[in-house]
């Protein structure tokens, strides 16, 4: 039978005596023995220094500046305001996005880990813990617009038109090749020392403010226009971490990380492009129909309010964000890469689609 817990502290021994004295104290000090070295890369000793304070200011001013998806008007998405091909049109669109925004969450997790590993200074850990925060309310909002406009969707819901099964058959398409992306940045992300990280990041980062900025101001769809200006915001603070962050490590790497870099960049435009502009043979496996149909599809989001930018401004914007990208690179002896594709001279790099760490 077991034993009343009065019973078992009764019969317990006394405590043994405690050092009382300095003396006491000191022998207990002399007794003491290190414990094995922390090998590198563990996120343990546990400390917190601060290098870069701009960044506690953004990560503070950011909190306050915190939203709600749920709060967003989703009461004025009204699937009956739509044709079933809008309806297939805009989810898709959304589904799209989510390759890169739903992959958001545990992309910075992985980051977050690997600052907590590299014993990053405390405000690069809680700038990327912001970003985790706001990646996960831009996965809602993918969540939500798509479950609001194809309950179930993007694959567990039956269209019923032609264009509805071309939508579901390109976003297989696009999460087969987001499940590389996934392959190449737990790869990749561990290797990379905190610079090229950021200088890649950056990318994403300067070429999504614009994006959603602009859809923005476009949008007729009320609770899509208000989640595209929280996102926007989100991700202009985004970009100003990256940009205190590379302010104080560019100037101080090495011929590799400067290679490396030039490297990750032309990676970084095939990936994004994705969103940004049109996917790259360079890294996006698609069958032939999937660019029509995409082109199709955009174009009935576009009639039903979504705010989509056409492929001109699009390149327009992708080409403005990494003249920009250049401009905050090349003073630092990073050679920038060539992308023909929009117009910009440079280095012609190689591609290593196992590779890939850029995020959006
Ligand atoms: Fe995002
Ligand atoms: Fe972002």
């Amino acid at each position: 039978m077991a034993k009343d817990p009065e019973q078992l502290l009764q019969q317990s021994e006394p405590p043994p005596d405690l050092p009382e004295t300095a003396a006491d104290l000191e022998q207990l000090l002399a007794r003491c023995s290190e414990p094995p070295a922390i090998p590198a890369g563990n996120i343990f000793p546990i400390e917190w220094h601060t290098d870069t304070e701009a960044l506690l200011k953004i990560y503070e001013s950011a909190r306050r500046q915190s939203w709600t998806p749920a709060e967003l008007p989703w009461q004025r998405l009204q699937p009956a305001d739509f044709t079933p091909d809008q309806r297939y049109a805009i989810a898709y669109w959304f589904a799209c996005l989510a390759v890169f925004d739903s992959s958001g969450p545990a992309v910075f997790a992985r980051a977050l880990i690997h600052t907590y590993e590299q014993h990053e200074e405390d405000p690069v850990r809680k700038c990327f813990f912001l970003i985790e925060r706001d990646e996960v309310n831009h996965e809602e909002v993918c969540q939500r617009a798509i479950q609001t406009l194809t309950p179930n969707g993007p694959l567990g819901y039956t269209p019923e038109t032609t264009l509805g099964k071309l939508a579901q058959h390109n976003i297989r398409w696009y999460f087969h090749n987001g499940a590389r992306y996934w392959q190449g940045f737990k790869q990749g992300v561990e290797r990379y020392p905190l610079a090229i990280l950021f200088a890649s990041f950056l990318m994403g980062e300067v070429a999504a403010a614009t994006l959603f900025q602009q859809m923005h101001q476009r949008c007729r769809i009320a609770a899509l226009k208000e989640a595209f200006g929280k996102v926007g915001q989100d991700e202009t603070r985004h970009l100003r971490i990256c940009l205190t962050l590379l302010q104080q490590l560019l100037p101080r790497l090495g011929d590799d990380e400067k290679q490396q870099i030039s490297k990750q960049l032309r990676a970084g435009y095939v990936f994004l492009s994705g969103i940004l502009y049109e996917p790259p043979e360079q890294f996006w496996q698609l069958p032939d129909s999937w660019r029509p149909a995409h082109q199709l599809l955009e174009r009935q989001a576009a009639d039903a309010g979504l705010g989509i930018l056409s492929l001109d401004e699009r390149r327009e914007n992708w080409r403005q964000a990494l003249l920009r990208m250049k401009g905050l690179v090349e003073p630092h002896g990073i050679a920038f890469p060539a992308i023909p594709e929009i117009g910009i001279d440079g280095k012609t790099v190689a591609f290593d689609p196992a590779e890939i760490i850029p995020v959006f």
